[in-house]
C-alpha cells in the first residue's frame, strides 16, 4: 500500500462534423478502400473554425471535474499535453484555467508529440507523490486539422479533432492507481514527423507558408518501422517497472495512429482482442486525445472494473514513445 495518483475522473469531448473517407475522395487523390486497408480508418471528427485546442480541452475538463465530484477550483496544477497549442504563448493551460474558473491555477503545456498524455500521467503523479499536489487536471487535446496539408494524401487521411482529460488524486495507502511508467525520447528520428515551421529554427516567412512548411510533415514508412518496435518495448518496460507481466494486464489501451501497429502489438504478445481497444475506425489519430478517447469508450462498455490492470502506451513526434500502468478504481 502506497500513497498513489488514482484516476478521480476522466472526461472527453469531440467536435460534432465528422469527415468521412468519402468525403477526403472529394478533395486529395485518395480511396476509402486504401485508407481503410492501410489504416484502419474509416471517419474522422474535426473541429469547427472557432474551436480551439484550449476550448476542446475546457469542455473534456469539465466533464472529467463532473466524474471526479471535485470543481476547478479544487485543483491544485494543470498540465497539458498539445502539439497545437492555441497559440506557443500564453500557454493553453493557462487559457483552460482562464475558461474553468477566475481562480488562478499553476499550469504548463507539454509537448511530446502523440506520447504527450502519457508523460503528462507520469509527470502529475510523480508531483503528486512527492506530497506538495492533491488534484491534477491532465489534458490531452490537439486540434491536428489545424497543422494537416490536405493537399498531401499521405497524412491529410489519417488525422482528427479530440480532446480528453483525467483528473489524478492523492490516495494514500491504496493499491490503486499509477503503479509505474515508462518514458522515452530520441531526437535522432526528429525529421520522421515535424512540423518544421513556425519555431525559432525557421520562423514564419513568405516562403516558408509558400513551401507549406507549417503544416505536419511525416515520413510515413520509417514511424511505421519505428512504431512498431516502441509499442511493445514500452508495455512491456512500463509492465516491468511495475514488478508485472503482459499476462497480469487486464486491458492494453494504445495509441490509435495505424490499426496494423497495433494488430502488429496484439500478435507479438498473443492477445485476446477483448483485451484491447481500438476505436480508430471512427476517430483516426487524434494525437494525444487517442488514449482518453479508448479508454472512455472501454468504460461506457463495461471493460473496465475495480482493480484491473490498465496499460496505457503511445508513441510519436521526437520520437517519443512510453507507457503508464494504471490499477483502475479510487
Ligand atoms: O501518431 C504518430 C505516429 N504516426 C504513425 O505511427 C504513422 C505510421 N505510419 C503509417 O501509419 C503508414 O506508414 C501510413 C498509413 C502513413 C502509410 O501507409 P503505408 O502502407 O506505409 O504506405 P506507403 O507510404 O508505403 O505508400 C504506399 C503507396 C504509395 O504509392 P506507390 O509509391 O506504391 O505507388 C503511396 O504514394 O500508397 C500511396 N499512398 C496513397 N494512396 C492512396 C500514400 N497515401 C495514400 C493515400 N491514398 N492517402
Amino acid at each position: 500500500m502506497k500513497t498513489r495518483a488514482v484516476v478521480a475522473g476522466l472526461g472527453t469531448y469531440v467536435p460534432e462534423a465528422i469527415l468521412t473517407n468519402h468525403d477526403l475522395e472529394k478533395i486529395v487523390d485518395t480511396s476509402d478502400e486504401w485508407i481503410v486497408t492501410r489504416t484502419g480508418i474509416r471517419e474522422r471528427h474535426i473541429a469547427r473554425e472557432d474551436e480551439t485546442t484550449s476550448s476542446m480541452a475546457t469542455e473534456a475538463s469539465r466533464f472529467a471535474l463532473k466524474d471526479a465530484q471535485i470543481e476547478a477550483e479544487d485543483l491544485d496544477f494543470i498540465v497539458c499535453a498539445t502539439n497545437t497549442p492555441d497559440t506557443i504563448f500564453p500557454s493553453t493551460a493557462a487559457r483552460v484555467q482562464h475558461q474553468l474558473t477566475d481562480k488562478p491555477i499553476p499550469g504548463v503545456d507539454l509537448q511530446a508529440g502523440c506520447t504527450g498524455l502519457i508523460y503528462g500521467m507520469e509527470m502529475a503523479s510523480a508531483l503528486i507523490q512527492a506530497g506538495s499536489y492533491h488534484n491534477i487536471l491532465v489534458i490531452g487535446a490537439d486540434k491536428l486539422t489545424s497543422i494537416t496539408d490536405y493537399e498531401d494524401r499521405t497524412t491529410a487521411v489519417l488525422f482528427g479533432d479530440a480532446a480528453g482529460a483525467f483528473v489524478l488524486q492523492r490516495k494514500e495507502d491504496t493499491d490503486h492507481g499509477v503503479l509505474s511508467s515508462y518514458l522515452q525520447a530520441d531526437g535522432r528520428g526528429g525529421n520522421l514527423l515535424i512540423q518544421p515551421g513556425g519555431g525559432s529554427l525557421m520562423p514564419a516567412s513568405k516562403e516558408s507558408v509558400e513551401n507549406r512548411q507549417h503544416y505536419l510533415k511525416m515520413n510515413g514508412n520509417e514511424t511505421f518501422r519505428f512504431a512498431v518496435k516502441a509499442l511493445p518495448e514500452a508495455v512491456e518496460e512500463g509492465l516491468k517497472r511495475a514488478g508485472l507481466t503482459v499476462g497480469d494486464m487486464n486491458l492494453l489501451v494504445p495509441h490509435q495512429a495505424n490499426l496494423r501497429i497495433i494488430d502488429a502489438a496484439v500478435r507479438r504478445f498473443e492477445l485476446d482482442p477483448e483485451r484491447v481497444v481500438v476505436n480508430i475506425d471512427r476517430y483516426g489519430n487524434t494525437s494525444v486525445a487517442t488514449i482518453p478517447l479508448a479508454l472512455q469508450e472501454a468504460r461506457m462498455e463495461g471493460r473496465l472494473h475495480d482493480g484491473d490492470v490498465v496499460v496505457l502506451c503511445a508513441f510519436g513526434a521526437g520520437l517519443s514513445w512510453g507507457s503508464n500502468v494504471i490499477r483502475w478504481g479510487k
